[in-house]
């Protein structure tokens, strides 16, 4: 059987046709949202992973899971507000639900342990900025930028579009500083990994910040790799 994948696709066109391999290469360290052009390849071989085996179980995955991708999948095909309105459902949701929840235990283990894990205080001062920066972004993607976007699908002009692509370069510079967050977080938590005498709290908070991580992954890929293409080219 032919291969879906070969070491010379973009990284992004991965996840798109496959968006369980967002997880996979997540757990490999592997960008797919900042370095969404770089040939899958090229990024496995940068991590020092062994590539047949890796573009093996991409493509494993991609035919395990082929039926029930083509609902996941559908977005190249799909209409811009459609796309929209599931970041906004999907991804925009979640983070208005978990970040408050988030706050208040990454304070109480900072409250709690920073005696003897020094690093929580970089953890807590970490998360507390990430926070602000998301609930900001995401209001003005819902109350700024979205709109245009739509208003401009429904009436294309060229004055709309030099507007949209100004915001849009603001929203990427936005999206690389949360990366970044993303990974000085993992440093400082140890791959979310809890210490040995960690609570309960504890532990449940480090599971819900790579879950945090995995969301924002998949839900910033949608925006970069999916539907700005879709708008501005
Ligand atoms: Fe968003
Ligand atoms: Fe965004």
């Amino acid at each position: 059987m032919k291969s879906v994948f070969d070491p010379t696709v973009e990284t992004r066109k991965v996840v798109m046709k496959c968006p369980r391999a967002g997880d996979l290469l997540k757990n490999y360290r592997i960008d797919y949202v900042q370095n969404g052009s770089k040939p899958i390849g090229e990024a496995i071989n940068e991590r020092s992973l062994n590539s047949i085996d890796v573009m093996n179980e991409l493509n494993t995955l991609y035919e395990k899971n082929r039926d029930n991708q083509r609902g996941m999948t559908k977005w190249e095909k799909q209409k811009v507000n459609a796309l929209i309105q599931y970041i906004i459902d999907a991804h925009h949701s979640y983070l208005y639900m978990v970040l408050p929840k988030l706050q208040s235990m990454i304070t109480t283990i900072f409250n709690k342990h920073v005696g003897t894990h020094p690093e929580l205080s970089h953890v807590h001062y970490l998360f507390s900025i990430l926070k602000i920066e998301l609930e900001q972004h995401i209001l003005i993607e819902e109350e700024l930028i979205f709109p245009k976007i739509l208003a401009y699908e429904k009436k294309p002009t060229l004055n709309a579009l030099i507007d949209i692509k100004e915001f849009v370069e603001d929203l990427k510079r936005e999206h690389e500083h949360i990366s970044q967050f993303l990974k000085d977080m993992r440093e400082f938590t140890n791959d979310y990994k809890a210490p040995d005498d960690a609570c309960e709290t504890y532990r449940l908070a480090y599971v819900k910040l790579d879950e945090l991580e995995s969301d924002l992954f998949q839900h910033l890929h949608l925006e970069n790799n999916l539907l700005f293409p879709r708008v501005i080219g």
